[in-house]
């Protein structure tokens, strides 16, 4: 309805077929988990990353409690994250995901916090991966 006229169609399909959503095991040393918050609306986000041995992403989930763009945001990066390496993924900015959704201006935050969540995400990875091997990681 109203929506319609606000939104683009891809905003509109990615919150209303969500893909990926859902947790893997937080202490699965392949799994990178980022939690991230925007402080200007109280909405959160998690994004989580599944690595192969090669360093390539295999799969992604999420959990996001926020705003309709959020949603799509998230579900939108979950399919992007997919099959690309811990370099690829962290070239994916926020107005990338907000032109391919059309986000208003006031809903740029909204796309911050995915790629926010990726960076995240891929700093929890990395620091497990060092942590396993002994090291400590400079943030
Ligand atoms: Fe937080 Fe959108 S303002 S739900
Ligand atoms: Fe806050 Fe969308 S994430 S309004």
């Amino acid at each position: 309805a109203s929506s319609s006229r606000l939104y683009h169609s891809n905003v509109i399909d990615h919150y209303e077929n969500p893909r990926n959503v859902g947790s893997f095991d937080k202490t699965d040393p392949n799994v990178g988990t980022g939690l991230v918050g925007a402080p200007s609306c109280g909405d959160v986000m998690k994004l989580q990353v599944k690595f192969d041995a090669s360093g390539q992403i295999t799969d992604a989930c999420f959990k996001t409690f926020g705003c309709g763009s959020a949603i799509a945001a998230s579900s939108l990066a979950s399919e992007w994250v997919k099959g690309k390496s811990m370099e690829e993924v962290l070239t994916i900015k926020n107005s990338q995901i907000a032109k391919h959704l059309s986000l208003p201006p006031v809903k740029l935050h909204c796309s911050m916090l995915a790629e926010d969540a990726i960076r995240a995400a891929v700093k929890d990875y990395k620091e497990k991966q060092a942590e396993a091997n002994g090291e400590t990681v400079e943030a």
